[in-house]
């Protein structure tokens, strides 16, 4: 129970837990001829070409592809922390112009902290609300390792974690400042099967009781499939989206069910066909 708390501090107005555990509008994205290319040792390498996506309030989009094909320099671009050589990014119609509490990244690494311990590393995360008052600072970051299931944790230190858990931490940290879209590049990837299939359970619960816009990135087609309202597939070299999958099964998915390995067997097909072979579509 969070009770709602408004305290002056000097000036400084700050913000109370129920305001800031309140569920926000998810953001609109719009990616418009968006194109990047990187100078390397050996040459240009266009990342990116012309990449245009529509992304809605509170969509689920899963971008899939071979490696190299540009996913991660979309998020970055999203994330505003890469710029575009040309094309443009808006969140409900503002260009993104660099990082911001607003869109935030979750990487295939948990990146923590080992320094600080479970609790330290949400509460990190709420450096972006600087109007926190620090009883409500710790309120905030309680929730949300409840909410990720890990509240007996809070005082464990990272090296005691179990790959899972370091996700569940890391994706606390990435809800804590509320933002209004979430960009998720391959962050199961190093898990083993069951662990995935629990998040799988979790991060559709929250996507539901937070309502965010997520861009999730992953080589896992039975994943995206799993977890994506749309599942876009690129192609390298230069990166570009050729195909589009909608996923009209019911929510919660089952990783498991056979309508979902139905939409996985389709789109597997489709990789395939732009030679796409390292893909995979094992769970
Ligand atoms: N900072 C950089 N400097 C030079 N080249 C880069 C840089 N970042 C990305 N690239 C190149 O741009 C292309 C797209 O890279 P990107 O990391 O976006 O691919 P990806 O689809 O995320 O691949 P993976 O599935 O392996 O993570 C690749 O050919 C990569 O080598
Ligand atoms: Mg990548």
């Amino acid at each position: 129970m969070f009770v709602t708390r408004a305290i002056r501090l000097g000036s400084k107005a700050t913000s109370s837990v129920s305001e800031e555990l309140r569920v926000i509008a998810p953001s609109k994205l719009a990616i418009e001829d968006v194109s990047k290319s990187f100078k390397t040792g050996t040459g240009v390498v266009q990342a990116l070409d012309r990449v245009s996506l529509q992304v809605g309030e509170g969509e689920f989009i899963c971008l899939v592809g071979a490696s190299g094909c540009g996913k991660t320099t979309m998020l970055n671009i999203i994330a505003g922390l890469e710029k575009p050589d040309s094309g443009t990014v808006r969140a409900d119609g503002k260009p993104v112009t660099g990082p911001g509490r607003e869109r935030l990244v979750m990487f295939q690494e948990p990146a923590l902290f080992p320094w600080l311990n479970v609790f330290g590393n949400v509460l990190f995360g709420l450096k972006l609300k600087p109007n926190l008052s620090k009883k409500n600072r710790h309120d905030v970051a309680k929730y949300y390792l409840e909410l990720v299931g890990l509240s007996r944790f809070e005082r464990a230190n990272i090296h005691e974690l179990s790959g899972g858990m370091k996700q569940r931490v890391s994706l606390a940290r990435a809800l804590a400042p509320n933002p209004r879209v979430l960009l998720m590049d391959e962050p199961f990837a190093a898990l083993d099967a069951l662990t995935r299939e629990q998040l799988y359970g979790d991060i559709q619960k929250i996507w539901k009781a937070r309502r965010k816009t997520i861009v999730f990135v992953t080589h896992n087609v039975r994943e995206a499939a799993c977890l994506g309202d749309r599942v876009l597939l690129f192609s390298p070299h230069p990166g570009r989206i050729r195909e589009e999958f909608p996923v009209e099964l019911p929510r919660p998915r089952d990783i498991n069910s056979v309508d979902l390995a139905a939409h996985a067997t389709q789109i597997t097909k489709a990789l395939k066909s732009l030679g796409q072979a390292e893909v995979t579509v094992a769970r």
